[in-house]
């Protein structure tokens, strides 16, 4: 195979272009940050996605397209930013994907697009309204129109996989990452939100300030625990290589999803053992985070098996410090 790949700097296509390049695939890599792959059936090309002359310069004898790369932001000072990146990158780099007549191409989506809080339905298969309610998860929405659009049109051979949130397990315990530092610590969290001029959240937050950082359990706003599906960025590669070589992904939409979503009154629990942080909770206003995703059809048409929960990453971070 020759692979492009966007995003190839990123968590999730660098880990992608380590394993082809392993299993004897070629992989040109596309991102507008360098990728530092050392390979030599590795050639990366540095270039934005709202740039179609660079986008033409990484298609040297492609036959695959893995388009992983996109800007995650939910700041509104950089939603012009995020749909050129990944609306009309996506739609450039369909447009010179059918132009040099490849075929294949497996575009990274996101469960942002159903979306994750107050879902019609649990567990959230792939049948589920899609009804984004952030600029990205839209910008992922019409990101997957325009991949169906091509397929319909220009015969392309199209899979989408929506994934979970996904994150290398060592950013589990590092307080300032950017999934896990806002999502459970609360210093992080604080910082997040007086970001977004979410004033009244960061002032609630910075309540339960007492200089020291500690774990936040977020719970809803009638206490229960906010609940959502955390992907190890190990069991989200191995659902695109399984889609990647499955004839049976053609033309498909499948959700990529961790073996169980996380309560976040477990996840602290197992944090605390490991940095020995103290607790606040605290009942966050607003629409409710609680869901789980179904996986089964990528485990039934894919043989996807995701192996990570979350109390494994944790125990991976733990082992690596
Ligand atoms: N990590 C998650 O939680 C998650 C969840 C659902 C979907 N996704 C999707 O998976 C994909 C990969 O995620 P990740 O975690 O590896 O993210 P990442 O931020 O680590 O990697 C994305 C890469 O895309 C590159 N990029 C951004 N804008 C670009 C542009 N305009 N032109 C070229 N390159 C550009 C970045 O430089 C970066 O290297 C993205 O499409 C993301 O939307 C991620």
């Amino acid at each position: 195979m020759n692979v492009l790949i966007t995003g190839s700097a990123g968590r999730i296509g660098r880990e992608v272009a380590t394993i082809l390049l392993d299993r004897g695939e070629r992989v040109i890599g596309f991102d507008v940050v360098r990728s530092r792959i050392e390979h030599p059936n590795f050639s990366g090309v540095e270039g934005s996605l709202s740039d179609p002359n660079a986008i033409a310069k990484a298609f040297q004898g492609v036959d695959t397209v893995l388009h992983i790369g996109a800007l995650m932001t939910w700041k509104a000072e950089e939603q012009d930013l995020l749909f050129e990146s990944n609306v009309n990158g996506t739609v450039n780099l369909l447009s010179a994907t059918t132009a040099n007549a490849v075929e294949r191409f497996l575009f990274a989506s996101s469960g942002e697009v159903y979306p994750d809080r107050n879902p019609n339905y649990l567990p959230i298969d792939e049948n589920h309204p899609q009804n984004p309610s952030s600029p990205y998860g839209l910008t992922k929405l019409l990101g997957e129109q325009a991949v169906r659009y091509h397929e319909r049109s220009k015969g392309l051979k199209a899979t989408i996989l929506r994934f979970s949130h996904t994150q290398n397990a060592s950013e589990l315990l590092d307080a300032n990452s950017f999934f896990s530092g806002s999502r459970f610590y609360l210093h992080a969290k604080i910082r997040q939100q007086r970001g977004f001029g979410n004033d009244a959240l960061a002032d609630l937050l910075e309540s339960y300030d007492t200089g020291d950082n500690q774990l936040v359990v977020s719970r809803n706003s009638d206490g229960r625990p906010h609940r959502i599906g955390i992907s190890d960025t190990r069991d989200t590669v191995s659902g695109i290589l399984c889609a990647l070589d499955s004839e049976a992904a053609i033309g498909e939409t499948f959700n990529l999803a961790p073996p169980m979503a996380t309560s976040f009154d477990e996840a602290i629990a197992l944090l605390q053992s490991k940095t020995g942080l103290g607790i606040v909770d605290i009942n966050i206003p607003g629409p409710d985070l609680y869901y789980e995703t179904d996986y089964r059809k990528a485990q039934d048409l894919l043989g996807y098996k995701p192996e990570w929960t979350f109390e494994r990453m944790v125990e991976d971070a733990a082992s690596s410090l």
